[in-house]
């Protein structure tokens, strides 16, 4: 990791000229500054800041980086990493990115300066290279990918059976009777979304029905997206019986557009998502759900960073845990009655 020394050498200035443009702690001339910034662009370089205050060979603070707090999934995803690091005396902060690259290069930036020990680090949907999470595992920074698994970052894991959760939920679509079984997929640049649609399309191949791309949106995983998408669908004259939506906010907004539609669950349009809700057997009608372990992913990636941190693992290979699912059937997918009944 480049010094300040080096640094300044590189630029052709004082440590203090470094220090100033880093601080913006004096007057620094446009064209030093932008010598210095440069530099520390091509060095990749991260100011030290708990080296400089507390002159320590550890930090004791995990960072995380997850989507958005706010999505009942996330609070117990955090809630299990941070257990974890209070026993261990380790700090965690958390930091949301709301699905957004730049944020999480941001993000992540901040929690290089600030010498973090580990990262536990949900990525963000993103098209492009995943170069500022590599440059931080480079740099040799303990890092632990929870829940969505970035193509091509091989990093320890803990993720949970995406494929099988959903098959095993649209199989149960299809035992009740429904055979126009459509679904909101999450942003397919994510492994999850991609997985959960290959376990919708596995159970209707296995059953003998076409994919049928009529019956097919591609959401982002927030609330509006499963409003719009889900009118979309159930707009039509020949709307799906039953609707997997590929996560809880958008099955939310799903069914917000049925009661804009006057549609009735599950008499109308039988609904099923996947990820489940504290409190969710609260709400009418209750929704049947693949629950994913999200308090022992968070629990489960903290314990392996801190093993990783304190060198009690030393696989040369990534460790890559792998959890279970749950289908909770509840009343949203409860009795169908086919359509030629109406
Ligand atoms: O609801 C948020 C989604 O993003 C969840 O399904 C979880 O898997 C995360 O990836």
């Amino acid at each position: 990791m480049p010094t300040i020394k080096e640094i300044a050498k590189r630029a052709r200035v004082s440590i203090g000229t470094v220090s100033n443009v880093i601080n913006n702690s004096a007057v620094v001339s446009p064209r030093r500054r932008e010598r210095v910034l440069a530099t520390i662009r091509e060095l990749d370089y991260h100011p030290n800041h708990v080296a400089r205050s507390l002159k320590v060979k550890q930090t004791r603070m995990l960072g995380m980086v997850i989507s958005d707090i706010t999505n009942p999934f996330f609070p117990q995803l955090v809630r299990g990493a941070e257990d974890v690091a209070l026993r261990h005396n380790y700090l965690l902060i958390t930091f949301n990115t709301d699905d957004k690259i730049d944020r999480e290069k941001q993000v992540l930036a901040v929690l290089r300066a600030r010498r973090v020990d580990g990262i536990l680090l949900v990525v963000a949907p993103g098209t492009g290279s995943h170069g500022h999470i590599l440059n931080a595992v480079k740099a040799g920074i303990p890092t632990v990918c929870l829940d969505r698994l970035p193509v091509g970052v091989n990093v320890d894991s803990v993720s949970v059976d995406n494929i099988g959760g959903t098959r095993t939920c649209v199989q149960h679509l299809i035992a009740m009777g429904h055979r126009r079984i459509g679904i909101v997929t999450g942003p397919t640049v994510l492994q999850t979304a991609r997985e959960r649609f290959q376990g919708y399309t596995e159970a209707l191949k296995e059953a003998g029905i076409p994919v049928k791309s009529e019956l097919i949106r591609e959401g982002d995983f927030r609330l509006e997206s499963g409003q719009a998408l889900g009118r979309e669908l159930l707009a039509s004259g020949d709307r799906p019986s039953a609707v997997f939506v590929s996560n809880n906010m958008m099955a939310l907004g799903t069914l917000r557009a049925m009661e804009e539609l006057g549609l009735r669950c599950p008499e109308d349009v039988a609904i099923a998502m996947f990820d489940d809700f504290p409190l969710a057997d609260a709400f009418r009608p209750r929704l049947t759900a693949v629950a994913q372990p999200a308090y022992s992913i968070g629990y489960r990636g903290a314990e392996l960073l801190i093993q990783r941190i304190e060198k009690k693992r030393l696989d040369q290979s990534p460790i890559r845990i792998h959890l279970g699912t749950e289908l909770k059937i509840r009343d949203s997918t409860a009795g169908f009655r086919f359509r030629s009944e109406d």
